[in-house]
C-alpha cells in the first residue's frame, strides 16, 4: 500500500507476518462494511468507499456487467463530479474490459506506457491516473461481474501484495454482489405476492376495490408526517396492503349487501379483524414485518376500548395500529359504499374528529390532515 512504500518500510523492517496482518485486517474491515449492506446502490457507494481507503489510492471505480448489451457501466465514478452520472463502454474496451475479458487482473506502474490505457478519455474527466490496479470480480467460476480498480496520479505506487490484497476485495465485492441481488428478487417476490393478495381480496368487492392500496397510502403518508422511519413506512405499506385479508371469510352477501348490516350480519362482519390475524399469523415473515399479524388485526380498535376484536384500549394499543385504525376509517367515509355515497374530505374529517381523542389518536388524525394537505 502506499503507506508501506511511502513511510519506506519495507518487509525487511516490519516483517512479512506484519504485512500479511495488516492486509487481513483490512480485508476483514472492508468485509465487515459490506456485508451487512443489501440495497444494491448503497452497497455500490459502500464498496468504492472502502476500497479506496483500504488500498489508501486516489480513487476507487466499480464497473458492472450488462450482458444484455454487452456492456460495463459504473453508475458513480468516486470524485468526478462532472463526468455523467453513467459511464459505459464495450464490454471489451480500455483496461477494464480487457481484465473483463481474460479475467486476468492488472498492476500497471504507468499508465502511460501501457497501450490500452486511454489517455484522452482520462484528460476529458480531469483525473489522470498513473497508477492503477485493475481486478475481475470472479469469485465464481467462469463468471465475471465486473470490473474493479483502483488509481493514483503517482507512477509506481502498488505493489504485488497490493494486488492480491485487492484480489481478496474483489471477491467479498463478489459475493456481496450475489446477496443483493438474492435479496431484491426475494423482495420482489414478497412484493408482488402481498399485491396479489391484497388484489385477490379487494376483487371480492368491485365497489371497495382499492381499498387496501388507499389504507396502505393514507398508513404511509402519517407515518411519514409522524417522523417515522423508511423501515417502519414499509411495515405499514404492506400491513395496509393485508389488513382486511380476514374478509376472505366473510359471506359475499355481507360483504355487498346495499343496505345496513343486521346485528348478526355486523356481527359476522366483525369477525373478519381476527380471521386477519389467523390468517396472517400462518405466514413466515421475516423480522422486519414482525407482529404484522397481530397489529394488521387490530385494525379497529379504538383508545376507548369500544373496538373489535379485542377491546384494547389506551397504551395496550400500538402507534402502528392506531395508524392503520385512522387510516381504514377516512378511505372507508371517502370511498363509496353499497350504502352510500362517498363524503367529501372536509365531512369525513369532521366525523374523524367527532373521535378525537377518545377513539383515534389526535397525533395520527393530525399527520393524516397534514398529508391530505387540510393543515400546513
Ligand atoms: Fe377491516
Ligand atoms: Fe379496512
Amino acid at each position: 500500500m502506499k503507506t508501506t512504500r511511502d513511510s519506506k518500510l519495507t518487509a525487511e523492517l516490519i516483517g512479512e507476518e506484519t504485512i500479511e496482518q495488516r492486509h487481513l485486517d483490512t480485508l476483514l474491515q472492508v468485509s465487515r462494511a459490506i456485508g451487512t449492506v443489501l440495497d444494491r446502490d448503497q452497497l455500490i457507494r459502500q464498496i468504492i468507499e472502502q476500497t479506496t481507503v483500504a488500498m489508501n489510492a486516489d480513487r476507487s471505480t466499480l464497473f458492472l456487467h450488462d450482458a444484455k448489451r454487452s456492456q460495463l457501466y459504473s453508475r458513480l465514478a468516486q470524485g468526478l463530479e462532472d463526468w455523467p452520472r453513467e459511464l459505459r463502454f464495450r464490454d471489451d474496451a480500455g483496461l477494464a474490459g480487457h481484465v473483463f475479458q481474460t479475467h486476468q487482473a492488472l498492476i500497471i506502474g504507468d499508465t502511460f506506457e501501457h497501450p490500452l490505457f486511454a489517455r484522452d478519455v482520462a484528460e476529458r474527466t480531469g483525473y489522470v491516473p498513473r497508477s492503477m490496479l485493475v481486478v475481475p470480480i470472479t469469485h465464481r467460476r467462469d463468471y465475471c461481474d465486473g470490473v474493479l480498480q483502483v488509481m493514483d496520479t503517482e507512477t509506481n505506487v502498488f505493489t504485488a501484495a497490493d494486488l492480491a490484497l485487492l484480489e481478496a476485495i474483489a471477491v467479498q465485492v463478489g459475493i456481496s454482489l450475489d446477496n443483493a441481488r438474492l435479496y431484491a428478487a426475494q423482495k420482489r417476490q414478497f412484493d408482488s405476492f402481498v399485491h396479489a393478495f391484497s388484489t385477490a381480496l379487494d376483487a371480492r368487492d368491485p365497489v371497495t376495490q382499492i381499498h387496501s392500496i388507499n389504507v396502505a397510502n393514507f398508513a404511509m403518508g402519517i407515518a411519514t408526517y409522524l417522523g417515522m422511519p423508511r423501515r417502519e413506512r414499509e411495515w405499514l405499506r404492506v400491513a395496509g396492503l393485508l389488513h382486511d385479508v380476514g374478509k376472505i371469510g366473510t359471506p359475499e352477501a355481507i360483504l355487498t349487501k346495499p343496505g345496513k348490516l343486521s346485528d348478526d350480519e355486523f356481527a359476522e362482519m366483525k369477525q373478519h379483524a381476527a380471521h386477519s390475524r389467523e390468517i396472517l399469523s400462518q405466514i413466515e415473515f421475516t423480522e422486519d414485518y414482525e407482529q404484522i399479524a397481530e397489529i394488521a388485526a387490530a385494525h379497529h380498535e379504538k383508545l376507548d376500548g369500544s373496538g373489535y376484536p379485542d377491546g384494547l384500549a389506551g397504551d395496550d394499543l400500538p402507534l402502528k395500529a392506531r395508524i392503520l385504525c385512522v387510516a381504514d376509517i377516512f378511505d372507508a367515509l371517502t370511498q363509496d359504499r353499497h350504502y352510500r355515497k362517498g363524503m367529501s374530505i372536509d365531512k369525513a374529517f369532521s366525523i374523524i374528529d367527532d373521535m378525537t381523542p377518545h377513539q383515534l389518536d389526535p397525533a395520527c388524525v393530525h399527520a393524516l390532515k397534514q398529508f391530505m394537505g387540510v393543515v400546513a
